[in-house]
């Protein structure tokens, strides 16, 4: 089950307040949250609008909230946002919210928990939840929207992983992996759309 796209506003702005206060005091500029929720449903929409199979609408509402789970883990230690955010959509009901919460992280299937700041259980548990379940378009192109956002802003891949690489100290043969299945993710969809999807979004490349 899916928000309406009201609901999914007012779940976005709830977490993003939650999430840019945070920022506020860290030093970050503030909305900058809001914006990358709002620019990663851009992005999912817009080349959810060049795909004959795939609903623009929902797209969009899914890039809104998928990393509804960000506020729980500003606020808690050690948290992931991705199984927060899921638990949290799925007590609510909204089991295809819930999925890309979840799945937006694993673009490359790593799971490995030494490698990130969270709580290993969390990780394992994420592990175990996706591999009971199997991927599918929706879950796809919002790993490929996220990967086009750094921040609020549209970026290609290789900034978006160049600022992943740096905020959780990833090791360079992990992140070797993570460009080769970021590359393929957009190949995937360039294919699916017909056309190079950094022109639908509006990057500019060689
Ligand atoms: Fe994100």
């Amino acid at each position: 089950m899916l928000p309406t796209k009201q609901q999914a506003i007012e779940f976005c702005n709830n977490t993003a307040k939650i999430a840019d206060e945070i920022n506020v005091k860290r030093g970050l500029p503030d909305n900058l949250s809001l914006g990358h929720y709002k620019t990663v449903a851009f992005c999912a929409e817009k080349i959810a609008s060049h795909c004959q199979d795939l609903d623009p609408k929902k797209a969009w509402i899914l890039g809104l909230l998928h990393d509804y789970g960000e506020a729980i883990e500003k606020t808690i230690p050690q948290t992931f946002h991705g199984t927060a955010g899921y638990d949290e959509m799925m007590r609510l009901g909204y089991d295809e919210v819930a999925r890309v919460c979840l799945t937006h992280s694993f673009f490359d299937n790593n799971f490995n928990p030494q490698e990130s700041s969270y709580d290993s259980q969390s990780i394992i548990r994420a592990q175990k939840i996706i591999s009971e379940m199997v991927m599918d378009d929706y879950d796809y192109l919002i790993q490929i929207s996220d990967l086009m956002v750094t921040g609020s802003e549209i970026t290609d891949i290789e900034t978006r992983l160049k600022y992943i690489a740096n905020k959780y100290h990833v090791a360079e043969k992990t992140m070797e992996n993570k460009y080769k299945k970021a590359k393929q993710l957009k190949e995937y969809f360039d294919k699916k759309t017909g056309q190079n999807i950094y022109d639908l979004v509006g990057i500019t490349h060689e």
